[in-house]
């Protein structure tokens, strides 16, 4: 897959459904005493790992990926271990469930999710009194959980997760007693909202939340497009000298629009508005080509940008003045090292960036003069030196460029269109 720069960029779009809270619907609506309906799940790499597992112990889905019916689940032990593929977040959710749940459950994942860290989820399950074994002294998948009675308890989370968080509220769901969960950072609240709206015995006071053993009402949601999906179309018409692009019904929930705030700060023109909130707010986004100035990012809002980081040193490289990311080390957890993965590629297309231990450093004002770049086979990687490719002079080859099947798999068709 080649990338080639192009003259002027427009577009009125709308991105895939997100894919955080379609984790969340297949996963909470099987918990529920009714029949839910979800419209406009995402259908990707990621998300149809969730549904595959979520079948194997029972949940029963029907329809497609624009109306999908749920019914209780009908749990069960799986007569096989439970393939989670490249989604932490299928894997670390889930163990939350399956920790509460009768029977004995397997869980695996692809080359990369075996490296990413599970001992934060595996720690609080234990404190609760799941009975779980996982390789590497309980750290990394395959990992047993004997699901069965857990205890409540207060959990001072070391580092902001929303999928550590979902975990714990959901074997909090299957609990005796309260639990509560306390985050240094409050990350995405996806799962709180949907669990709100379906009258779970919750309450939230800032970084801390409590839940209660509880019966959930059915859910009757509509997703909105994924942010994270959209900012690299935001990027590209904010950096791009002659574009603009609007992009609608995408959902807008405060913890995750740390990437609007900075880009403004940075001097984007770039607009957004809410236009509903049922129970997540919906709205559209307006990019426009600006000139941006470099600067030191606030690392309080580095949890509601964290997939979004990566696009931050390409802003930084074409921005006025210096950008420095810091207390972004979470970004080597992910589907690569993404710090690494960033600053490598990079320097192959002539792009000066310093790898910090925790973020990275890059001077504006640069040339992307073009080249090839390796995803390591993660999807925002490729789509980040996608965009890089199309603001370069000579346009980048993507390797690994299929990578983009596991959040948005017509992003290269998406590209194009916006690029005619
Ligand atoms: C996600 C939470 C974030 C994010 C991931 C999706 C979620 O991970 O990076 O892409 O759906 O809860 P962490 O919980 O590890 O921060």
């Amino acid at each position: 897959m080649k990338i080639l720069p192009v003259k002027k960029v427009r577009a009125e779009m709308e991105v895939p459904p997100d894919k955080s809270i379609s984790h969340r619907a297949l996963i909470l609506s099987s918990m529920a005493e009714g029949r839910s309906i979800v419209h406009n799940l995402l259908e990707s790499g990621d998300t149809l790992s969730t549904l595959r597992v979520m079948k194997e112990i029972g949940a029963r889905f029907s329809g497609d990926f624009e109306r999908m019916e749920i019914m209780p689940a009908l749990w069960k032990e799986a007569a096989r271990p439970l393939d989670c593929g490249n989604s932490g977040t299928t894997a670390r959710i889930i163990s939350g469930l399956l920790a509460g749940t009768p029977g004995l459950h397997i869980l695996f994942g692809d080359e990369s999710l075996s490296r990413r860290p599970m001992k934060r989820v595996i720690e609080p399950l234990k404190r609760m009194g799941a009975l779980i074994f996982a390789r590497n002294n309980d750290t990394l998948l395959p990992l047993s959980i004997k699901g069965g009675d857990l205890h409540g308890c207060t959990h001072d989370l070391q580092v902001a997760s929303a999928q550590v968080k979902s975990a714990i509220l959901l074997a909090g769901m299957k609990a005796e007693g309260i639990t509560t969960v306390i985050e240094p950072v409050p990350s995405r609240d996806h799962t709180e909202r949907m669990l709100d709206s379906m009258g779970a015995k919750m309450k939230i006071n800032g970084r801390i939340v409590s839940i209660e053993r509880g019966e959930l009402n059915p859910v009757f949601f509509q997703i909105p497009g994924d942010v994270s999906s959209a900012s690299f179309f935001l990027v590209l018409a904010i950096l791009h000298p002659d574009a603009s692009i609007i992009v609608r019904n995408v959902g807008l929930n405060e913890r995750r629009t740390g990437l609007l705030k900075t880009l403004k700060k940075m001097g984007a023109e770039i607009e957004w508005t809410v236009e509903k909130t049922s129970p997540e707010p919906c709205g559209k986004i307006v990019a426009k080509s600006s000139r941006l100035t470099g600067l030191e990012i606030d690392t309080g809002l580095v949890p509601s940008m964290i997939d979004e980081i990566p696009l931050l040193a390409l802003a930084g490289a074409k921005a006025c003045g210096t950008t420095v990311i810091r207390g972004a080390g979470e970004l080597r957890k992910k589907e690569s090292d993404r710090i690494t993965s960033t600053v490598e590629n990079f320097r192959k297309l002539g792009v000066v960036i310093e790898e910090l231990e925790d973020g990275f450093s890059i001077e504006g004002s640069q040339k992307i003069v073009g080249g090839r770049i390796d995803s390591a086979g993660d999807h925002r990687i490729a789509m980040l030196f996608a965009v890089a490719g199309i603001l370069s002079e000579e346009g980048i080859e993507i390797g690994g460029a299929d990578s983009v099947r596991i959040s948005y798999p017509q992003f290269f068709k998406d590209i194009a269109e916006v690029c005619r």
